[in-house]
């Protein structure tokens, strides 16, 4: 016999709060907490960025970011094969340029059997269905390390621009499905599309990254790509200053007329007001970079057994739903997504 302790209704207690609302009553369980669930996280959301490197056989951690490694074109390939499993839809590809091919201009950018090139080609041909974005700017493969053409210290705008037409035009033919400018410069979605329309890649999508700050958290993916040691000065000419959020607006206002199909905001975490707000003033694709830097403090802070890193992970991430994101970069889309396809998340 189950003995049930005698607890007066609440209504009828002396004591208890006049209250209507009790916002609780909605928390008190796992199935109501559920139910009641604003925003879900699937892998659907995830684009994975993939660090590259030329040769065989090749996995060399990247010692800032750890869990994440420089690959060669075969384990890449191989990383394309458990993405499509995981159902992540698409990939990032971002080259480490043997310091030997880099030069002021970034000419080896222009090869078109260079390493992100011979990349998109291989994986195109053994993971079809797998979406593959191209980073669209100079940096990987410039001896200063800046994302344009250089001269007495200055970026030049148009003059960079046209390379990055070819660029794109390049990474397009090598079968790349989304090119994604990520230099800064101003009207190059514009001359871009205008380009990729001329050679008849009407199909070719454009994700700008639009709202992209000079941020120090960039450190860990500049040592990744090998522009860390590189870099000459900053690149506070061309990335916006974080200090501004109207200017964010006003950049995706002019990459969505000039004919981005999607617009991208980069940092993540501490941008999440300009995500929410890019979100609701333009309701177009809107995704968010949550880079290596944002990364790195998880994983350190988790390494020292200061956060747990999966937990951080999640919350993080459904942060960028909160806020209004369509999509994330990042990179725990492979261990994020091995968790949703072992059960729910949360
Ligand atoms: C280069 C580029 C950068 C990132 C993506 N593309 C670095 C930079 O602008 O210096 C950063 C990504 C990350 O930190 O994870 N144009």
């Amino acid at each position: 016999v189950r003995v049930v302790p005698a607890e007066p209704a609440a209504s009828s207690r002396q004591d208890c709060l006049d209250l209507v609302q009790r916002p609780r009553r909605n928390r008190r369980t796992d199935w109501a907490r559920r139910m009641v669930r604003e925003n879900v996280l699937t892998a659907n959301d995830l684009i994975w960025p993939l660090f590259l490197v030329d040769g065989d056989n090749i996995r060399t951690p990247v010692p800032s970011m750890p869990g994440v490694d420089r690959i060669s074109l075969d384990h890449a390939v191989r990383e394309a094969e458990r993405a499509a499993k995981l159902d992540i839809p698409c990939l990032a590809l971002f080259p480490y340029t043997d310091p030997k091919l880099r030069d002021e201009n970034g000419t080896e950018a222009l090869n078109p059997d260079n390493l992100v090139c011979r990349t998109v080609r291989a994986i195109k041909k053994e993971v079809p269905d797998i979406g593959i974005l191209c980073d669209v700017a100079l940096d990987p493969y410039t001896s200063h390390g800046h994302d344009g053409l250089l001269a007495d210290g200055q970026i030049l705008n148009d003059e960079t621009v046209d390379v990055l037409i070819r660029q794109s035009i390049l990474q397009a033919e090598a079968g790349c499905d989304i090119v994604a400018p990520s230099d800064m410069m101003d009207g190059r979605i514009g001359a871009i599309r205008q380009a990729l329309d001329d050679e008849g890649r009407i199909d070719v999508q454009i994700m700008a990254y639009a709202a992209k700050y000079a941020s120090v958290f960039y450190g860990p993916f500049r040592d990744a790509v090998g522009s860390s040691t590189t870099l000459t000065g900053d690149k506070r000419t061309y990335q916006m200053d974080y200090c501004n959020t109207n200017e964010a607006l006003r950049e995706v206002e002019l990459d969505l007329e000039e004919g981005a199909d999607m617009v991208m905001v980069k940092p993540g975490l501490p941008y999440l007001d300009i995500v929410h707000r890019i979100k609701e003033t333009f309701a177009h694709p809107t995704f968010v970079y949550q880079v290596s830097g944002e990364y790195a403090m998880i994983m350190a802070a988790a390494g020292n057994g200061w956060l747990d890193g999966d937990k951080a992970m999640i919350e993080s991430l459904m942060a960028f739903k909160r806020a209004g994101a369509d999509g994330i970069l990042t990179y725990f889309a492979p261990r994020v997504a091995e968790k949703l396809k072992q059960g729910r998340l949360l």
